[in-house]
């Protein structure tokens, strides 16, 4: 059996619809916290197992009889998200899963500044050494991070962001789930890494160009601003200090250019060009 974990999450949701297309239901495992929030799915006979991973029992239960498992990386942040994507590798370890696919990030090293790339880099470690046979997906930033990124900008293109000249390899993230489907529906996994980037990297001025041609925004640009006031601006949306740090994380590693990297191995897996970004933005409009 194939399962995944975060099924219910949006990329977990993708990757569940395109795996339904390619095996038969009762091969797959889908592990949430709360099977309301797969109730779609409830009668189609996909195995809805709910496990949490702050609770390495469920997870352990969840996880019987799995041959093949995708664990998306948690939501969390810092020491908390460490634990409990810990807590599943030992669980699919001690459930003799076979194969395990992981969603990393495209610059998991000791220098990133991302915070969630420490997370990230800790685990692909763990599941290296868990005699498990991997797939590591490292993926770049999605699309839809961009209206995330930019907020009031999708109404006017004025993007007021801290990345300086740094450029980012979007991908979509519909094309991941599918290119995760198709992994976990393909051959043995065969300890391999790779790169999911989009074929083309766009900076924050690029995508400001992009909303003034797609949406006749005739003020977009982008205004570098300074670090600091970007983490100010977060605290003052009423974000906490940790939420604030983890996405000014994100910027300054934009910044340092840790999500530039491009690499043709998202096209290799879709067998077609993936999305790109300015194919996403126009579907905004
Ligand atoms: N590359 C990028 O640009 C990018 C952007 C955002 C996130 N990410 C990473 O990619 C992952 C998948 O992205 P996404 O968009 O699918 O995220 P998402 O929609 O937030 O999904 C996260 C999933 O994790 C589940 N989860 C959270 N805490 C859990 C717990 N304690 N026990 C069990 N399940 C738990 C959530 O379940 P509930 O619904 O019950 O909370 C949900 O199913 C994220 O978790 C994050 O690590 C990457």
């Amino acid at each position: 059996m194939i399962a995944i974990t975060g099924a219910n999450g949006n990329l977990g949701k993708a990757t569940l619809a395109f795996l339904l297309k390619k095996t038969l239901p009762g091969n797959i495992v889908a592990i949430v916290r709360d099977a309301g929030k797969l109730s779609e799915y409830i009668g189609s006979g996909i195995h809805i197992r709910t496990a949490d991973y702050e609770d390495q029992q469920s997870l352990e239960k969840a996880l019987k009889g799995v041959h093949r498992l995708l664990q998306i990386s948690a939501s969390a942040t810092g020491v908390r998200a460490m634990a409990q994507e810990t807590r599943v590798v030992q669980a699919a370890v001690r459930c003799g899963v076979k194969e395990i696919a992981y969603t990393s990030t495209l610059f998991p090293h000791e220098s990133a500044h991302f915070h969630a790339a420490h997370i990230c880099r800790n685990t692909e470690e763990l599941i290296r050494q868990s005699g498990m046979r991997y797939v590591l997906f490292r993926n770049s930033m999605y699309h839809e991070t961009i209206p995330l990124f930019i907020g009031e900008a999708m109404g006017d293109g004025r993007i007021f962001y801290p990345s300086g000249s740094g450029r980012v390899s979007f991908a979509s993230r519909k094309d991941i789930a599918e290119a995760l489907s198709n992994v976990l529906t393909g051959p043995t996994f065969n300890n391999a890494t790779f790169d999911i980037t989009g074929a083309e990297t766009f900076s924050f001025a690029d995508i400001a160009l992009t909303l003034k041609d797609i949406a006749g925004y005739h003020d977009a640009a982008h205004t570098d601003i300074s670090p600091e006031d970007y983490r100010k601006g977060l605290l003052g949306f009423g974000l906490g200090e940790d939420e604030a740090g983890f996405y000014a994380s994100m910027a300054d590693s934009i910044r340092a250019g840790e999500f530039e990297k491009t690499h043709h191995s998202l096209e290799g897996f879709l067998g077609r060009k993936p999305l790109g970004v300015q194919q996403y933005l126009k579907e905004l409009f």
